[in-house]
């Protein structure tokens, strides 16, 4: 009888901690979900943790709300971190190839992606994931699996996602002192991709845009390898900031409003419309017009769409993505984002829901889940390879010793 595996997910973002548990199709090597949990993030601000515990307290939350529901305790989880201090660069990795026959190993592999390591990163600053885009043998480019192919010469293409070493390590001790271990620490942004992109969107071209509350996370995919990420600072957080600061509310009732009554359509809302603030809070009773209020959402939003637009300028994809744009994060909810965002950015977009995944759980058919359950993914290909059954050359042995490195390299 075959063994049931469980995984784990916690997304440890600056609004929401969301986990996810799953189990392991071992056929399909798809994650069943079967559990969710949700807290909110009191403790961190723009993905730094500004109060140790709250912060656990929020982890131990969500954890035992999803244990709750799947019956089953956690005891590791997949780590989601995101926020500002998450930066990536691209970086070449060159060895040479001297084994009789020349034939091109698994541990040629392990020593060039070594070598495109080999970069000066600053002190504070921890890799997160390496991910080799494309190998090239001697001449021959854009080769995605040289094992077994004959050179005397291997270089490699990564793309290297770093995060602040101190940022991440107090994001990590909360969770070790939530009670569980972690597998392994993911940016959000190569998780959110997973779930809702398919290999096609990723060949052809693509960029995925999570607006979350402390930051927006864009990652560009390119012949289905990564080609760009980056973190733009302004998310669903500033949107808030400046319906208070616009209308003169408090924060809790601004976030409220916005989630309430809030578009990216002035077009379409009255000049007269007024909302009745005293329906929502104790505290503001105050008449507002609702006009000004989707003119403010619409100005902050387009500006997180323009700056959008420049990191695709950066790496000459502006306007230039044949599968478009796929927003996801909890802040892509607003009505009339899918329009705002393809007139801004003059490509194709939908809205990101999470896939590749089963399991009958309504509530994470929601953008907002997309990271949890990319999560649980990245989690499932992980351990799939190290138990040796789907990565291709990758014996069971190497599997085990080397699984972290590899784990680490060869995704997504
Ligand atoms: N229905 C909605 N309409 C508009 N905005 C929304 C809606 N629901 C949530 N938001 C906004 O989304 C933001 C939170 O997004 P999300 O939960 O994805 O963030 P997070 O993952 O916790 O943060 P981050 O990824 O930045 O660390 C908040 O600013 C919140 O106001
Ligand atoms: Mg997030």
């Amino acid at each position: 009888m075959s063994k049931v595996r469980f995984l784990a997910g916690l997304d440890v973002g600056s609004s929401k901690i969301r986990t996810v548990v799953g189990t392991i199709d071992e056929k399909t090597q798809t994650p069943n979900v079967i559990g969710v949990g949700i807290a909110p993030s009191t403790g961190i601000r723009k993905g730094q943790v500004i109060d140790v515990e709250e912060t656990i307290n929020n982890i131990t939350t969500s954890l035992e709300d999803a244990e709750r529901m799947a019956g089953e305790p956690v005891h590791h989880v997949f780590l989601g971190v995101s926020g500002n201090h998450i930066e990536a660069f691209n970086s070449k990795g060159v060895i040479a190839i001297s084994h009789p026959g020349n034939e091109i190993t698994e541990e040629d592999l392990d020593r060039v992606v070594e070598a495109a390591q080999a970069v000066a990163i600053p002190n504070n600053r921890r890799i997160l994931r390496i991910i080799p885009k494309s190998f090239t043998v001697d001449e021959q480019k854009g080769i995605k699996y040289p094992v077994g192919m004959t050179g005397i010469r291997l270089e490699v293409d990564a793309h290297i996602v770093t995060g602040m070493a101190p940022t991440v390590r107090n994001i990590e001790k909360c969770v070790l002192q939530a009670g569980v271990d972690i597998d392994d620490v993911i940016p959000a942004v190569l998780a959110s991709s997973e779930a809702v992109l398919s290999k096609r969107q990723k060949e052809l071209g693509v960029v995925v845009v999570d607006i979350g509350s402390g930051g927006t996370s864009v990652s560009v995919f390119e012949e289905g390898t990564v080609l760009h990420t980056a973190v733009i600072p302004v998310g669903g957080e500033n949107v808030t900031n400046d319906i208070a600061i616009g209308l003169k509310t408090s924060i809790d009732t601004a976030d409220k409003i916005k989630i309430e009554y809030g578009s990216c359509v002035p077009t379409e809302v009255n000049d007269r419309e007024v909302i009745d603030l005293s329906s929502l809070s104790k505290i503001d009773m105050q008449k507002i017009s609702k006009r000004q209020l989707v003119e403010i959402i619409e100005a902050r939003y387009s500006e997180i769409f323009m700056l959008v637009k420049e990191e695709l300028a950066k790496i000459h994809r502006d306007g230039m993505l044949p599968a478009g744009v796929v927003l996801t994060g909890a802040a892509v909810k607003i009505p009339g984002i899918i329009d705002l965002a393809r007139e801004a950015l003059n490509l194709p977009v939908q809205i990101g829901f999470p896939q590749n995944f089963e399991g009958v759980v309504d509530k994470i058919e929601d953008p907002a889940y997309a990271t949890a359950i990319g999560l649980l993914i990245l989690g499932t290909r992980f351990e799939s390879r190290s138990f040796g059954s789907s990565f291709k050359g990758l014996g069971i042995k190497k599997a085990f010793s080397g699984f972290k490195t590899w784990a680490k390299q060869l995704l997504p």
